[in-house]
């Protein structure tokens, strides 16, 4: 690994969708890249394209032109399968509405993608405990979800991204249903998980309160990127 490159990079990225016989230009010629470690925002108004540049960003979907490279490599002509599998293995998800189990307990939720992932039962209870500790919710650790506020679920959601040591964590919006203090507590625990463990976190949110809480942010406007980008 050359930890000077890039975490990932995207170039001329473009992708539409079609409605109907209407045709929606979401992304049109995108470049960026997301450094190692670094909060990155993406902002813009509604229907800008963040959704979507995140979905690329997550190997969710596939840009119709254009080029994405994780960790030094092209994903182009990467199957189905591998980029699944470097999707579960390397990227961890956070929602707006966190999307947490409603009937497993905080500990539950977070244990459930290393599960998923084979981990022993012994080495999974340690991280989940080690990930409830890092977002500061030891003490709740048998609560379910509705027992806990909004940012407290959300920061399960976020212990459920970490808990895999991912390199990339995509969060859609992830203040949208919290009050202005709790999501500056919310995206503030994000930086900090970055620099603490090399985590690199993509940030979508139309609230221009939450730039000044990342490392740099980048406006999509219209399925450009405009305005450049600034460092704090
Ligand atoms: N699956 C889809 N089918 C059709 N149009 C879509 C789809 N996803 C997004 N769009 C359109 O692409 C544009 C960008 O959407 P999106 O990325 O969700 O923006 P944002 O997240 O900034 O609100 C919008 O015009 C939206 O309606
Ligand atoms: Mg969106």
């Amino acid at each position: 690994m050359n930890r000077a490159e890039p975490l990932m990079a995207l170039a001329a990225i473009t992708k539409s969708f079609t409605l109907g016989s209407a045709t929606i230009h979401a992304l049109r010629g995108v470049d960026m890249s997301i450094r190692r470690g670094e909060t990155v925002a993406v902002t813009g108004p509604s229907g800008s394209g963040k959704s979507t540049l995140l979905n690329l960003c997550g190997l969710l979907d596939q840009p119709d032109g254009g080029e994405v490279w994780f960790d030094g490599a092209a994903l182009r002509n990467a199957s189905e399968t591998s980029r699944a599998q470097l999707r579960r293995a390397a990227i961890g998800f956070v929602f707006q509405s966190f999307n947490l189990v409603p009937v497993m307990s905080a500990a539950d939720n977070v244990d459930y993608p290393l599960y998923l992932l084979g981990v022993p039962p012994r080495e999974r209870a340690e991280r989940v405990a080690r990930a409830l500790d890092r977002v500061g919710l030891s003490g709740f650790a048998k609560h379910r979800p509705d027992q806990l506020s909004g940012g407290q679920r959300q920061r399960v959601a976020i212990a459920r991204a970490i808990v895999k040591n991912p390199r990339l964590v995509i969060a859609d919006e992830p203040t949208a249903n919290l009050d202005a203090a709790t999501a500056a507590q919310v995206i503030s625990l994000m930086k900090q998980l970055a620099h603490e463990q090399g985590t690199s976190f993509v940030i979508a949110t139309h609230d221009d309160r939450m730039l000044a809480h990342c490392d740099r942010a980048l406006m999509l406007d219209d399925g450009v990127l405009a305005g450049g980008s600034y460092a704090n």
